[in-house]
């Protein structure tokens, strides 16, 4: 396969591909490269036919420090703007049609902690130590983590972390409802986001896109306009092989050989 500078991608379970970032040099901070080749990685990702979910980690130390902030002390305002600093990370939530979890251990601060919550499903240990710590730079979140905190923690919530730059554990997030649950240890919080990646990527492709799709529109949509778009996908799925195929399985008490179809 490729092979790259700040991650690693490996095939760890069937179906499943893990991206770990590796820098560890800065605690992963994502400098602008180090991104690219992760939007880059996703993309050979998403096209692969053998891969049905994708688990995103760091290190036990740290899952990513934040944006460089060596590559952003000196960025003048039209520099920022004109090269639309930060816009490619979004390539995350646009590229990947395929389930992400991300599994985090150690740090996730700044941009770090906002590239985890661009995840499908967060999974962390107890001690990680989340936090949006850009106040105490002279700065704020720039990679939607006001936005995504305040929908995940509620608006008061987010605005103690975001104004005093406080860390929170995973202890917390996994109450907050930041993580979907939360593990001893690295080891066990890593067999567990592989567990559940190889769970998906054993379902049919196109119904985990779609329940992908539709329970992210959830974040955006009104719900009355939600329900209607999940209906209108669900009766779509009337027309995939999967359906038929699964619910024919149960009515025969068999396992289903998904199409992906
Ligand atoms: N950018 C660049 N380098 C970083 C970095 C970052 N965000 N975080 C850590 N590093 C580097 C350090 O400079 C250090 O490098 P040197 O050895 O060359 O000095 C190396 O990683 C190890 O870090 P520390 O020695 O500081 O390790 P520590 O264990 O003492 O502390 C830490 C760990 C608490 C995470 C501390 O490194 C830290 O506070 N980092 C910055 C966290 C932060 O403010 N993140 C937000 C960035 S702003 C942002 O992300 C904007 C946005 O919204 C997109």
């Amino acid at each position: 396969g490729t092979s790259y500078e700040f991650i690693q991608v490996s095939r760890p379970r069937p179906g499943v591909a893990q991206v770990t970032l590796h820098r560890p040099k800065a605690l992963n901070a994502l400098c602008t490269p180090l991104i690219t080749e992760l939007n880059a990685a996703l993309a050979v990702l998403n096209s692969a036919a053998d891969v049905g979910a994708v688990v995103l980690t760091g290190s036990e130390r740290a899952f990513a420090a934040g944006a460089d902030i060596k590559e952003m002390a000196p960025l003048s305002f039209s520099a920022a703007y004109t090269s639309a600093f930060i816009e490619s990370w979004s390539a995350l939530t646009t590229t990947l049609k395929k389930p992400l979890i991300a599994a985090v251990s150690g740090h996730a601060l700044g941009g770090g902690c906002e590239l985890a919550l661009m995840a499908d499903i967060l999974y962390c240990t107890f001690g990680a130590n989340f936090g949006q710590p850009e106040i105490k730079l002279g700065t704020i979140p720039g990679a939607g983590g006001s936005q995504r905190l305040a929908r995940a923690v509620g608006k008061s919530r987010a605005m103690e972390l975001v104004l005093t730059g406080r860390p929170f554990s995973g202890d917390e997030a996994a109450r907050w409802g930041v993580a979907a649950r939360a593990f001893p240890t690295h080891a066990e919080l890593m067999d567990a986001a592989l567990d559940t990646a190889e769970t998906i990527a054993g379902y049919s492709r196109v119904a985990v896109m779609a329940a992908k799709e539709v329970v992210n529109k959830s974040q955006d949509l009104p719900l009355r306009d939600g329900v209607e778009y999940e209906r209108r996908v669900f009766h779509s799925l009337f027309g995939s092989r999967d359906q038929k195929i699964g619910m024919a399985a149960f009515v025969d008490k068999k396992k289903p050989e998904w199409s992906h179809e």
